[in-house]
């Protein structure tokens, strides 16, 4: 089997449902995939002090927040509902395991730090109601949709982008040899996710898509987790225990692989439909 994001994918459920070892190659593909990914978004500062990362991480923001990109204007104003179809499937991955992956983060935190991070899954998983935990909002979207919900079928109609996302978080939690890069990567994107997730509310109140909340959801409450994120960087600095390279770096490679993931979404959305509209013709 050749190494991809897909059998990657796959050998994170085996390693988290059955304990089985994730294979040599398909780890040595990983490490080089997020290295390169580091050192694509490498920036020529570094941050010195918790003050400083999040000085840059605001300027970072406020850069995003100026500049929305075209695949997110295009979700907004144009896509359509074939296309749509596609970019949920393409997130699915993510959406039908989402934040399970953060429990293997949490005992390499101290206490004090897992208290940010506990807040932020109690949201997660709907204050242990299944009918408000993320998963279940993406499933009715998926059925509104008229789409399956399990994962098996998901995987098999993934792209390599699509399965990248979720691929990231198992190495943020799993793998990293530091906290520092996922306490990085959570804060920046549940900052960036309530005006980004915009895009996705238009899409919604445009082709009249009922369910919407998995999105509004997060708007809203992505407001409060990043909250808990800076806490949780803080809670790490106070015990000594925040990298804040490693922090800074996180977030530079969970923006490159997120945009990325997104991007690539939209284009084969896009090809695809032309794709189905070529093939009717
Ligand atoms: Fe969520
Ligand atoms: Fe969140």
């Amino acid at each position: 089997m050749t190494a991809s994001q897909k059998s990657l994918f796959r050998a994170n459920r085996e390693l988290i449902e059955r304990l089985r070892p994730i294979p040599d190659d398909l780890l040595r593909f990983e490490q080089q995939w997020i290295d390169r990914a580091i050192s694509e978004s490498l920036t020529t500062q570094q941050p010195s002090s918790l003050s400083q990362l999040r000085s840059m991480l605001d300027a970072l923001i406020e850069q995003e927040q100026a500049e929305e990109p075209p695949t997110a204007r295009y979700v907004a104003q144009d896509m359509t509902l074939d296309e749509f179809k596609i970019l949920v499937q393409e997130f699915a991955l993510d959406g039908l395991t989402e934040a399970q992956v953060f429990y293997h983060l949490m005992p390499r935190l101290s206490l004090a730090a897992q208290m940010p991070m506990l807040r932020m899954m109690i949201d997660e998983f709907g204050s242990g109601n299944i009918q408000r935990a993320h998963t279940t909002l993406y499933k009715v979207l998926l059925k509104e949709l008229g789409m399956p919900t399990d994962l098996e079928s998901n995987i098999q109609a993934n792209g390599e982008a699509g399965c990248s996302f979720p691929n990231m978080f198992c190495w943020l939690t799993m793998r990293a040899d530091d906290p520092s890069y996922f306490a990085g990567v959570i804060t920046y994107f549940e900052t960036v996710v309530p005006f980004f997730f915009g895009c996705y509310t238009t899409l919604c109140e445009r082709l009249g898509i009922k369910a919407h909340t998995y999105y509004s959801e997060h708007v809203h409450i992505d407001v409060f987790h990043a909250l808990e994120g800076q806490r949780l960087l803080k809670a790490m600095d106070s015990d000594h225990k925040l990298d804040y390279t490693k922090a800074w770096q996180g977030i530079c490679m969970g923006r490159l692989i997120t945009n990325n993931a997104f991007d690539q979404a939209v284009y084969k959305a896009q090809a695809n439909t032309v794709a189905g509209e070529v093939a009717h013709a």
